[in-house]
């Protein structure tokens, strides 16, 4: 996979916090940012449902989604596709490197924390 080189890296967690199948929530660059481990991989995907604005990272991690804890929404941790509902809007998502055991989040230039009326 070629990363994006038009992004600010920015430390999210360690990846020894984040439990195989967990997630966790972290801030990056003043976004809250939901980080989500299945497999070998780590995810990076807005910490907010796009139903009811309520974090992500409270979800359960499940083959290679996220399911909401609050009604259920499921949502792809690679795309940030809805999967599943009530929600029937898509989560932003981040790109993500590790390195000597951190996690980092590729935050677009500029970016600022989210208003609530933006996914
Ligand atoms: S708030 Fe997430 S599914 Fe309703």
């Amino acid at each position: 996979m070629t990363l994006p080189d038009d992004v600010s890296w920015v430390r999210g967690a360690a990846l020894d916090d984040i439990e195989e199948g967990g997630a966790v929530a972290a801030t990056c660059a003043g976004v809250p940012v939901c980080l989500a481990r299945s497999g070998d991989q780590v995810y990076a995907l807005i910490d907010r449902c796009s139903h009811q604005d309520v974090p992500l990272s409270a979800g359960e991690v499940e083959d290679g989604a996220i399911e909401c804890y609050l009604h259920g929404s499921r949502f792809d941790l690679a795309t940030g596709k809805v999967l599943g509902p009530p929600a029937v809007k898509d989560v932003r998502t981040f790109p993500v490197r590790t390195e000597a055991g951190q996690v980092y989040v590729g935050m677009p230039h500029g970016t600022a924390a989210p208003r609530k009326d933006v996914p």
